[in-house]
């Protein structure tokens, strides 16, 4: 090779060594990231949404303790750790104790026991039905709506609660038409998938398929 090039060899090494890695790295490594999401689901032992796995067999954050505490401990504090609590610990649920407020023709209230858990009352034209509220989801920046747990199954409470305006509207997926019947002003209920994908994303494992 004349000697002029010579300096170039190891620039074209460099190149082509760069772009054949570059190239390699667009195959899948492995069969597992060809699969789709519900295959990996399948083939995965364990999966946040799959609801294969009890509630007894997870061993909770406080076995990660001794070992990583500052994680822990911050983790704890983050929005993600609250994007999901039971009622009893909801902020906006407790600044609302004993405030009314109305959707349409209903009259709402959130009541407080003495025990710390909720209940609401919607009422209409005398009437009044009384439910309670079990489960807040959403860390309460954005909003945060509410589960009532009745007859076995879950139900997802009419309003949620809009941090922005710092006030109850009705709860985004449902229709904001009027309701048409205390059912509908009360909640909508969940069928039992809907249920376990809001608990296996933001409760992993508290309720497992044996419970749902
Ligand atoms: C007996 C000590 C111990 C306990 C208990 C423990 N871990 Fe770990 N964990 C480790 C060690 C050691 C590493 C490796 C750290 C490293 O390589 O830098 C690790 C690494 C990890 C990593 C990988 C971190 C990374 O940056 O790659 C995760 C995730 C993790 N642990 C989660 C958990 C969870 C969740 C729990 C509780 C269910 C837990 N660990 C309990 C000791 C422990």
């Amino acid at each position: 090779m004349p000697s002029r090039y010579s300096s170039f060899v190891p620039l074209l090494v460099a190149i082509v060594v760069t772009f054949a890695s570059w190239a390699l790295a667009q195959i899948p490594a492995t069969i597992t990231e060809q699969l789709t999401t519900p295959e990996r689901i399948e083939s995965s032992k364990w999966w946040p949404t799959d609801g294969k796995t009890a509630k007894e067999e997870y061993v909770g954050a406080r076995a990660c303790l001794q070992c990583h505490s500052t994680i822990v401990n911050s983790q704890s504090q983050h929005s993600m750790a609250k994007a999901s609590l039971p009622a009893e610990s909801s902020e906006a649920l407790r600044d609302a104790a004993g405030q009314g407020f109305r959707l349409s023709e209903y009259e709402y209230k959130i009541i407080r026991e003495a025990d710390g858990t909720f209940h609401y009352t919607a009422s209409n034209a005398g009437k009044t039905v009384t439910w309670p509220i079990n489960w807040a989801f959403g860390a309460g920046k954005v909003g945060q709506s509410y589960l009532s747990e009745q007859d076995g199954a879950f139900h997802e409470v009419r309003f949620s609660y809009f941090s922005t305006l710092h006030a109850f509207g009705v709860t985004p997926n449902q229709s904001l038409q009027p309701a048409t019947s205390m059912n509908k002003a009360s909640s909508r209920t969940l069928t039992g998938a809907e249920a376990q994908r809001c608990f296996g994303c933001q409760y992993y494992g508290l309720y497992g398929r044996q419970t749902l």
